[in-house]
């Protein structure tokens, strides 16, 4: 078993946006700066905003992060959008989803400027994305793919790829992706029958559920890439992913740790976009 150390891959990403971000303030006398959005109080946005935050530092980008309640109206919130859209000094907008209930995500992510869209995550980014000619793309589905990349397993034509969960942040864009790369792709969720044949099929298996232990590590095939994209918190607040680390080390040749697989990943990709975002506004 080979680990793909997103940590490690992650800090050289982010070593090469810190680089290319003091060479952006040289030359225009001025930081990229990620305007953050956190609607309501969510313990796990509030992590994921903070280490977003910090990675920010890390690499040089100015940030400022909006708190809103979660009573805020659709209309209060896309207002505050378009003031940012058309601040700037500030180029690029995220906002963290979940969004409370009664605000459709689409109705927000389509009011943010395209080029200031560092989550890939508006109707027109996807839409792109689905034409092979976005230049931001959704942070975590990158994320998966460079460090399959870095281990040399991109070459996905004639392989299975079975997906756990069909979000709009993991699932659905990974999909695009990996047909890109000449995967053949099983998308499955929760009530997918027979999951245990669906991920025994698999030379990929990435599992964005966010359930622990959804999947028995009996069902995997020897030697598969196992990816874990499940973020969850036991009673003591450790993390675990929606393998069993211990016993799918066993049986996948290659395999994410959580923490330390995709998370970094995701933020580094973020800082990576917010980047190219800044420049793109030049
Ligand atoms: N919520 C969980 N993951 C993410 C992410 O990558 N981006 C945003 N905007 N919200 C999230």
């Amino acid at each position: 078993m080979k680990l793909l150390d997103g940590n490690k891959i992650a800090n050289q990403l982010l070593d090469n946006v810190k680089l290319s971000i003091t060479e952006y303030k040289t030359k225009f006398n001025s930081s990229p700066k990620l305007s953050t959005i956190l609607v309501g109080n969510n313990p796990a946005s509030e992590v994921y905003i903070n280490n977003k935050i910090e990675a920010c530092k890390k690499v040089g980008i100015l940030s400022h992060n909006i708190r809103l309640s979660n009573k805020i109206s659709q209309q209060e919130l896309i207002e505050i959008i378009l003031n940012l859209n058309q601040d700037p000094t500030i180029t690029g907008i995220l906002i963290q989803l979940p969004l409370p209930k009664h605000i459709p995500n689409h109705k927000i992510l389509e009011q943010i400027d395209p080029l200031k869209d560092v989550d890939g995550l508006s109707p027109l980014s996807m839409g792109k994305l689905c034409y092979k000619i976005s230049a931001l793309n959704v942070c975590t589905p990158l994320g998966i793919i460079r460090l399959l990349k870095y281990y040399n397993l991109e070459n996905l034509a004639g392989k299975n790829v079975t997906i756990v969960g069909s979000s709009i942040i993991v699932g659905k864009p990974l999909a695009i992706m990996l047909m890109d790369l000449q995967a053949t792709v099983t998308i499955c969720n929760i009530f997918t029958k027979d999951l245990k044949n669906k991920i025994k099929d698999a030379d990929i298996l990435i599992s964005a559920i966010g359930k622990r232990n959804i999947i028995d590590s009996s069902w995997l095939k020897p030697n598969v890439v196992a990816i874990d994209v499940g973020i969850n918190r036991d009673e003591i607040g450790k993390i675990h992913g929606d393998l069993d680390f211990d016993t799918a080390k066993n049986i996948a040749s290659f395999i994410t740790p959580v923490p330390g697989g995709i998370g970094p990943m995701t933020i580094a990709i973020l800082m990576e976009n917010t980047l190219t975002a800044a420049k793109l506004q030049r």
